[in-house]
């Protein structure tokens, strides 16, 4: 199994204060996308599994898995059964399906680094899909990244009445990996701790990835946005199984 570090137990705990994100509009452009109105959804690479839970929610019968066992663990102590959550990831997949939809956001897809685990992962999901199912996944592509994300700077400080937490950010790119450093300085009343997070993620120009999309038999319906976002420079790839 591949593993990416990045959501771990403590920044978990932290997560709604370190990014805004809109569960619920993400989830709404994806069940759109898709045409789902009901049925058996995998999220891959759930992270704080909040995507998840908004689907189980609307009533979808839900299967999230991340590689990270620590947050799969404590997701399941707060769960009721859906979602399901499981320690497994790409490329093995180790799930029961068929689903109507698979998903991998916020950039999951990217913890697959050789052209060879990235088409032995997709043709994994094409196996999981029924017929007409869906995956959906998003990706930073290296086409589009900018350079001026590049470097050392603090990029969060967030004040709260019980907590402080400062994060540095170290983002190098060498044309084929990313790998963003993040330093989490953290003060509560349990006192001061310092967290290293690194994360590793394999960037893809567009034209890759449609290339080893082409290796399968999914027909690619579309490109679009982050989900959720306007004026990102993640592209979403929507593909249908045949
Ligand atoms: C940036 S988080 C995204 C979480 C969530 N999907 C979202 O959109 O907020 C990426 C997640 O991918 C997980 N991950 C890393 N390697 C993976 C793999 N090989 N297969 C599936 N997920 C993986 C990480 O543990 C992390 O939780």
């Amino acid at each position: 199994m591949l593993k990416g570090e990045c959501v771990s137990e403590t920044t978990l705990k932290y997560y709604p204060y370190l990014y805004k994100r809109d569960r619920n509009r993400e989830m709404s452009e994806l069940l759109f996308h898709a045409k789902l109105l009901q049925g058996k959804i995998l999220d891959i690479g759930c992270g704080d599994g909040g995507q998840a839970r908004v689907l189980a929610r609307r009533g979808f019968e839900v299967t999230a898995v991340d590689v990270n066992k620590k947050i799969v663990d404590i997701h399941n102590s707060k769960s009721n059964g859906n979602p399901k959550f499981l320690c497994t990831g790409f490329p093995d997949l180790a799930v029961e399906g068929p689903f109507d939809l698979c998903y991998a956001l916020g950039m999951s897809f990217q913890f697959v680094y050789t052209r060879e685990e990235f088409i032995k992962a997709i043709q994994r999901v094409y196996s999981l899909l029924k017929d007409g199912g869906m995956f959906i996944f998003d990706m930073m592509p290296a086409d589009t990244i900018n350079p001026e994300q590049f470097g050392r700077r603090t990029d969060r400080i967030i004040v709260k009445p019980k907590f402080l937490l400062l994060r540095a950010s170290d983002v190098q790119f060498d044309g084929q990996i990313f790998t963003w450093k993040a330093d989490y300085h953290i003060l509560n009343r349990h006192g001061y701790r310092h967290i290293v997070e690194n994360t590793k993620m394999r960037l893809w120009k567009e034209e890759d990835v449609c290339g080893m999309v082409s290796t399968t038999q999914f027909q690619v319906q579309g490109i679009d946005g982050e989900l959720g976002y306007d004026n990102t420079m993640n592209k979403t790839f929507i593909l249908q199984k045949r």
